[in-house]
């Protein structure tokens, strides 16, 4: 199977998927609100990368519905926000979310396809939309996005992680995420749709996977800034600061 079909996959499932994705990410993914404040919370160290008050340009990649997109408006006040996604419907969903036209320029498309110029990039960030690539394309994509990168800009990630050893390390991660979400008050039928499409359209990587990847792309300050069960924070900086 291709890349490209994967991709129109990924696209068609959250397409038709849009309009109950909010509900159901909730559901499904009960660190939900955790992961977004852990998200959040890593930019701001080193303390001497980001000022939040600055004329910040910050590329978001898979927004989704824009929940990740409305905190970033709200964070960074002062910051052009360029939200992607390969869903139509989902980035007209994160655009009515934010309803700041004038600081936010949505753009459909392959986050793989951009056209963003050099350097110009103070935050490259993104919330449960990596897994989408295939391990194959992770590091080729990392060396994309530092080359978008100002020096001393930051690329921050939450995402969903494996355990090594990987075989073993996926079942038990998959068995953890429907334990924690039926404890959460999923719906069966609603977990069962999502568990299809993870197993059949996600590819996930572990934490020391993502770390020597970002490594060999050229990136400094490696870190993993928070993990619990299947959901990781981790980055690094286009150094220097
Ligand atoms: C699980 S949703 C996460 C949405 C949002 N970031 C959040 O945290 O709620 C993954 C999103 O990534 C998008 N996506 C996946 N692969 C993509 C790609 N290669 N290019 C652009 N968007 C992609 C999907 O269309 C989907 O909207």
């Amino acid at each position: 199977m291709t890349t490209v079909t994967l991709h129109h996959q990924v696209e068609h499932f959250f397409s038709q998927g849009s309009a109950g994705y909010d509900a159901e990410i909730l559901q499904i993914v009960p660190l939900y609100p955790q992961l977004f404040e852990e998200l959040l919370e890593s930019c701001t160290f080193p303390t001497s990368s980001l000022d939040k008050e600055a004329p910040l340009n910050i590329l978001e990649l898979g927004c989704g519905t824009g929940n990740l997109s409305l905190l970033l408006s709200q964070v960074y006040p002062n910051a052009q926000l360029t939200v992607v996604d390969a869903s139509a419907e989902m980035v007209a969903l994160a655009e009515a979310k934010i309803s700041q036209p004038q600081r936010v320029t949505p753009v459909v498309s392959d986050f793989r396809m951009l056209s963003i110029a050099p350097n110009s990039v103070d935050l490259v960030i993104s919330s449960l939309a990596l897994h989408h690539l295939p391990d194959e394309d992770k590091p080729g994509f990392y060396q994309q996005m530092l080359g978008w990168l100002k020096p001393g800009g930051l690329f921050r990630c939450a995402d969903q992680a494996i355990l090594n050893p990987r075989t073993e390390g996926l079942d038990y991660q998959l068995q953890r995420w429907e334990t924690k979400a039926l404890a959460n008050g999923a719906d069966p039928a609603v977990l069962a749709h999502w568990k299809t499409h993870l197993l059949t359209q996600d590819h996930y990587a572990t934490v020391p996977e993502h770390l020597s990847w970002l490594s060999d792309a050229g990136f400094t300050d490696i870190d993993c800034y928070w993990r619990v069960a299947f959901w990781a924070v981790f980055g690094g900086a286009k150094g220097p600061y």
